[in-house]
Parts: C-alpha cells; structure tokens; sequence
C-alpha cells in the first residue's frame, strides 16, 4: 500500500493505491466530507480482497451484492475479477464510491457494476434475492445495527447464496455475539480465515432439511 499526494484534489481528500490480483487500485477517500468511518480503507476489506487473490476467486458470470462498502475497494475488486457487482452503502456515501469505480474500473467491464442506496433495514424491499454471493467487510461493529443487517441479509440470500462477512472481532463491539450467536441462529456460518484480528466466515442461509 502507499499514499499519493495529489495537489488537484479538494483539500483533505486522500489517495492510497493497493496491488491484488494483479490489479493496481487507487482508492481515494473523501476525509473532511463527514463521511465518518466510510472514509477509510478498514483492515477486514482488506484481509477479504487479499483472501480474493490468494483463493484465486473468480467472480465471472456471478451476480454480488456488496454492503456496508464504503470506498468501494472490495467491490470494485470484484468486479475486476469478473463479477456482476451492485455496490451499495447509506445515500450520502455513494459519491465516494462512484469516484473509485470510475477512477478503477475501466469503462469496458463498468457496466458490471452499480452504485446503489442500501440502508439495511429499510431498503432490502427494493433488491430481489437472487444473488450469488453477498460480501461485508467489516459492517459488524455495532449492536444496534444487528436486526437490520440480519433482516437485510436473511431478504438477500437464496438458497445458493455464498455471504463472506470479514470482521475485526477483537476491538468491534459485539462482534464476536454476532458471529458465534446471533448468525448462526438462522445461517450456518463456517470461518475460514482467522488471523490475529480479523476473522472471515462463509455464511450460507439454513434451508430446512439442507444443512450445508
Ligand atoms: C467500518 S466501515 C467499512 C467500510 C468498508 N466495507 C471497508 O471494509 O473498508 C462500515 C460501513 O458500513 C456502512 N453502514 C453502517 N451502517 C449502515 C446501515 N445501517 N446501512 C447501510 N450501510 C451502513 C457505513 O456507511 C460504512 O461505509
């Protein structure tokens, strides 16, 4: 990772580049717009695009939905390793995400993807569950937050749906509740990353009588 200085951006806006999978990604971050933890890369974003790269997933021909994205960085990743990718977050951060995809997607693959307003709990209505993989790098970090990303999660996911969900659990409040009880009452929920402080869980909907 390294930081660029750009003097023709407005004034408190930040530029970092990352490598994954063989693609170069320059993620600006609009600090001084209010934006509040939005305007960060956080460390579960990217634990989850280096396990993309490491796994070698390819996201060709599947349909994603990414929440919680923030700058974008996870999404835009997916769409750059193939995917059909919706890349949402709360209204006031989608200028911030729009900003990173043009600058990172070329325009042949951008009509893979799509900057929508997902505020759990209230918008999910407005999306059909018919994706293959839903990801959320670290959007679980605050308990009042719980039944509606859960509510936004059980509306999305089908039976075939793959969530990853990367989290920090150590210093995110409640965290750990969330994944050890809260998912797995109605998902099965396995981990197959851990390091230090963070974890990634596969999360895939119980189906009665399909307990993957
Ligand atoms: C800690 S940031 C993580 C951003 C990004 N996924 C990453 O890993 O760098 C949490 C993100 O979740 C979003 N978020 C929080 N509560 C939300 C809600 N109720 N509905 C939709 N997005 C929400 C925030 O706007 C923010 O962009």
């Amino acid at each position: 990772m390294s930081s660029t200085e750009d003097n023709n951006l407005p004034n408190g806006w930040e530029v970092k580049e990352y490598e994954f999978s063989g693609h170069n990604l320059k993620i600006t971050t609009f600090k001084g717009a209010s934006l509040g933890v939005s305007a960060y890369v956080w460390e579960p974003g990217l634990v989850l695009c280096r396990y993309f790269e490491n796994e070698k997933i390819n996201f060709t021909g599947k349909k994603v939905i990414e929440l919680g994205s923030g700058t974008g960085i996870v999404g835009i990743l997916t769409v750059l390793l193939g995917g059909d990718v919706t890349i949402t977050d709360k209204p006031h951060i989608l200028n911030q995400i729009e900003y990173n995809v043009s600058a990172n997607i070329p325009v042949s693959s951008r009509h893979r993807s799509k900057v929508c307003a997902l505020a759990w709990g209230d918008d999910q209505e407005n999306y059909t569950a018919d994706y293959d993989f839903i990801l959320g790098s670290d959007i679980v970090y605050n308990p009042t937050q719980f039944p509606s990303l859960l509510q936004t999660l059980l509306h999305l996911c089908k039976e075939n749906t793959t969530i990853y969900l990367s989290s920090e659990l150590k210093y995110r409040e409640g965290s750990a509740q969330f994944h050890d009880e809260l998912v797995p009452e109605q998902f099965n929920s396995k981990l197959i990353h851990a390091s230090k402080t963070n974890c990634i869980y596969k999360v895939t909907k119980k189906i009665p009588g399909n307990e993957r």
